[in-house]
């Protein structure tokens, strides 16, 4: 059985052309470096102000994050973990489990700003980081007698880590993560599925989340 994540509306995207002119931007933007031309909300903050929706733009360090501890996984490494990338302007990517996420962060934006501008991430004619060509509706859809659950922490708060996965994993699942620091989904995520699970009762980093929902999976296939 599997475990599928899917990160959403991710802060992950090539600076706006409309602030690619602010001294902010200007200051580090090279287009011989793939890694200056993704939006970073921690050199670009000061430009972002006016931007909609900035609260959730520009955070590629939260997806680093969230990758690094997914694809390091046990769970991943037997083969039982799928992960799916969505943007917040609504693309959608999945990642190959055998990839190698560098740990070097400017390495990392390097990558993600050539999966945006290519559309992909292809090495040897197989695909690292595939586009999905599917909105996330018709993606969840595509997973037959999947139980579907949105983690946030306006959930129902749950006691045990065998009330998150309580069909036993004789089921498959499909997690949905933001990918994001503040705010909130939009109606278009809240709309997949009414069943909403909170792990703790604050706000957790969505990286924690990550680990947590994969460690509970371990635990539960008896891993350890
Ligand atoms: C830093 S939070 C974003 C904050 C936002 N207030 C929210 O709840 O969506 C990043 C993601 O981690 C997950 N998360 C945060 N706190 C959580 C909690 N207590 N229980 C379950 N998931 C949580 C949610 O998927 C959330 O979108």
């Amino acid at each position: 059985m599997t475990l599928t994540i899917f990160l959403v509306e991710c802060g992950l995207e090539l600076i706006p052309k409309k602030i690619r002119r602010h001294p902010a931007v200007r200051r580090n933007l090279s287009m011989k470096n793939y890694y200056t031309q993704l939006l970073d909300n921690a050199l670009h903050h000061s430009a972002m102000k006016n931007l909609k929706n900035q609260r959730k733009r520009g955070r590629p360090d939260i997806v680093h994050l969230c990758l690094l501890n997914a694809l390091g996984s046990p769970l991943n490494k037997i083969g039982q973990l799928k992960i799916f990338v969505h943007t917040l302007h609504d693309r959608l990517f999945e990642i190959n489990p055998n990839i190698r996420i560098t740990k070097n962060f400017n390495r990392f934006k390097g990558l993600m700003a050539k999966l945006l501008i290519d559309n992909g991430i292809k090495v040897d004619g197989k695909y690292l980081i595939a586009p999905i060509k599917k909105s996330l509706q018709a993606k969840l859809q595509e997973i037959e007698d999947a139980q579907a659950i949105i983690l946030s922490e306006d959930g129902h708060l749950i006691s045990s880590y065998t009330d998150l996965y309580k069909n036993g994993l004789s089921n498959d699942y499909v997690l949905f993560i933001g990918g994001f620091q503040k705010a909130h989904f939009s109606d278009k995520i809240t709309s997949l599925t009414a069943n909403k699970i909170s792990l703790f009762k604050e706000s957790l980093f969505a990286w924690i989340v990550v680990s947590k929902v994969i460690t509970f999976y371990e635990i539960m296939a008896e891993l350890f």
